[in-house]
């Protein structure tokens, strides 16, 4: 959602802000624009198109200045417009960049209107650049003329999550930020510094990294940075060199970035598994044995794809380590009326660490009385890895494609090692068992590379998908969420309407929509369920449904009118998830592409959604 890149320096920056917001589109948006002091006034170009139109824009007007703020929008409040587009000006004196929602700006408008201010747009974001012009330039305000001091104040009266970016157009070389609830990160570089929304906006240009806390807001100056923390007292944060991976935003020979994740999970699961040596609470941080021994239940929050990770793993946690597992979106779960367990572990799965809705889920957990919390997540510098007692970091590498593929595999790795850690702990994993599973995670990126050899076969099934409106999925067992996430995967990129079902269920309801129009994706591991879908496959198949099915190799389900194959090269047992997701994913991918969508970017989404 929302990107933010801010700059102070000795050269024109709004190549570099230009350059952070195509970064940043991964994050998804609707709308952008950029403002920067020139002359002692504010200059500004915005778009609802893509931020290579606000490039065009910028190079054919002649926009420059050494001091600068841009923005990509996804909208909250107000139609996707250029008038809600952001920079906001205030008096021809504010320039407001912001991320988040503003949950008090309707009281906070009525005051302003009641003093004279106009509002241009729907925003809630307008409300804190007017009332950080009031701050800053009325004649009665006790911070006037002081920028940072007028940030200070204005953000007390804040109610919500947000991270802003501001300049004064009488201040060049100076930009104040702040943060609370959403993410925001100060980049160091030579004779310039940057706010951005993450460190990928910058990466190449400045590598020393400043991870602002909660109520922090800073001033960027050429002579250095100033923060002052959430009770207003001056505070030193460390810098940290980051490695710049600015190769993560090249794409390389593919077409998409989500084409390279997909191809990029075995060196992904090789990089999450990586020293693993045998399975031990400590994976997860120090303190974990002890918190694991006292455990008698495991809760999981998550959205979206992260869900169904967790979903995948509740089969897991009750199958080989024996603990009973609730897994809950986080959306509702926040606002749910629950019956807290003290004894439950609490895990939250995100890829990036920042979805507002796990966010809070956690937070109310832990209001609730949860005390022992964990952390799955590709982001080691995210809020949620900071408030949680422990944690595994999935090495994913930074994830672009707005729909998730290789954090949705890494998690899955890291949820099976939580399995295994909680089945040693209660004494449940042989020293066999143990050499065994490691055995077959380790051989993992060999596996997926043999899954991957299959898109050919894939691409020639994508051609007949792009032709429809709807596809079903099935699934049975631990492959029941992996069908529910191929559906989520084929929806969310080619929109085309998918539904999973547990095939079980089929003749309790979607069997009625299966005609010889309706392409019904089985997914068919040699498991113990195995004959059980065998019968579901006929039941469509008596409709006249067309059954598109990944089977393992060793599967007796042949090719056969209106059913097609596709075997993957091995059955993986417990680990199958993993491998069988890939070939959706493809699908999806595929047929997205055959219809010609924006795979990366999907429309209406966005990839960290940091709002509710
Ligand atoms: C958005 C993204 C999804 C992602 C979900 C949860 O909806 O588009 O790809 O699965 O958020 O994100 P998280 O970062 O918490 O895993």
């Amino acid at each position: 959602m929302c990107g933010i890149v801010g700059a102070v320096s000795t050269r024109n920056i709004v190549p570099v802000l230009i350059e952070g917001l195509r970064r940043l589109e991964y994050r998804g948006y609707d709308s952008c624009g950029v403002a920067v002091v020139r002359d002692d006034a504010v200059e500004r170009a915005r778009t609802v198109s893509r931020v290579a139109d606000l490039e065009a824009q910028t190079q054919a007007s002649g926009l420059s200045g050494f001091t600068g703020v841009a923005h990509t929008r996804w909208a909250t409040h107000g139609k996707p417009d250029t008038v809600n587009a952001h920079p906001h000006l205030s008096g021809e004196t504010i320039a407001l960049v912001h991320n988040g929602i503003i949950e008090n700006y309707e009281p906070l408008r009525e005051e302003l209107r009641a003093v004279g201010y106009g509002f241009e747009s729907q925003t809630d974001t307008e409300v804190v650049a007017h009332l950080i012009h009031q701050a800053y330039t009325y004649p009665s305000s006790a911070t006037r003329g002081d920028l940072f001091a007028s940030v200070r104040a204005v953000t007390k009266r804040l109610h919500g999550a947000y991270a802003i970016a501001v300049f004064a157009k009488d201040q060049p070389g100076r930009v104040v930020g702040a943060r609370a609830g959403s993410p925001l990160v100060v980049a160091l570089g030579e004779n310039e510094a940057f706010l951005a929304s993450d460190a990928l906006a910058v990466a190449g240009t400045a590598n020393r990294i400043i991870y602002l806390e909660e109520g922090d807001v800073v001033e960027l100056t050429l002579d250095g940075v100033t923060i002052h923390d959430v009770d207003d007292h001056p505070v030193e944060r460390e810098a940290r060199v980051v490695e710049a991976h600015a190769a993560s935003v090249e794409l390389g020979p593919y077409r998409h970035f989500m084409q390279k994740e997909i191809f990029e999970q075995p060196r992904a699961l090789g990089d999450t598994l990586e020293g693993i040596e045998s399975i031990s609470p400590e994976l997860f941080g120090s303190g974990a044995a002890e918190v694991f021994a006292g455990i008698d239940s495991v809760l999981i929050l998550a959205c979206g794809t992260s869900y169904y990770s967790g979903c995948t793993a509740k089969y897991w946690l009750e199958s080989i380590a024996r603990i009973p597992t609730q897994v809950e979106v986080a959306s509702e779960y926040r606002y749910r009326e629950t019956v807290p367990n003290p004894r439950a572990l609490v895990v939250v799965i995100s890829q990036s660490g920042e979805t507002a809705d796990t966010m809070a889920a956690l937070r109310h957990a832990r209001a609730l009385g949860h005390v022992h919390t964990l952390a799955v997540c590709n982001v080691a510098t995210s809020a949620m890895v900071r408030e949680t007692e422990l944690r595994f970091l999935t090495r994913a590498g930074t994830e672009i494609g707005v729909a998730s593929t290789k954090a949705f595999t890494t998690q899955l790795a890291a949820l099976y090692m939580l399995t295994l850690a909680l089945a040693k702990v209660r004494g449940l994993l042989t020293e066999d068992a143990e050499a065994k599973a490691l055995t077959n995670l380790r051989h993992l990126p060999a596996a997926l590379h043999g899954v991957l050899a299959l898109e050919p076969q894939i691409i020639a099934w994508s051609e007949d998908f792009a032709r429809r409106e709807n596809a079903l999925f099935l699934g049975r067992g631990l492959h029941y969420p992996i069908a529910l996430e191929g559906a989520l995967k084929l929806k969310e990129i080619s929109y085309i309407h998918a539904e999973a079902y547990p095939a079980g269920e089929l003749k309790h309801g979607p069997l009625a929509l299966v005609t010889e129009a309706m392409p019904v994706v089985t997914v068919a591991p040699n498991d113990a369920l195995l004959e059980k879908l065998k019968s579901n496959i006929q039941e469509v198949r008596a409709r006249g449904g067309r059954l598109y099915v990944f089977a393992d190799s060793d599967t007796q389900i042949q090719s056969s009118d209106g059913i097609q194959v596709i075997r993957l090269p091995e059955h993986y047992g417990d680990l199958s998830p993993i491998l069988h997701v890939v070939p959706l994913q493809l699908l999806a991918y595929h047929t997205a592409c055959a219809r010609g969508t924006d795979v990366d970017k999907p429309r209406n989404l966005a990839k960290s959604v940091t709002v509710e």
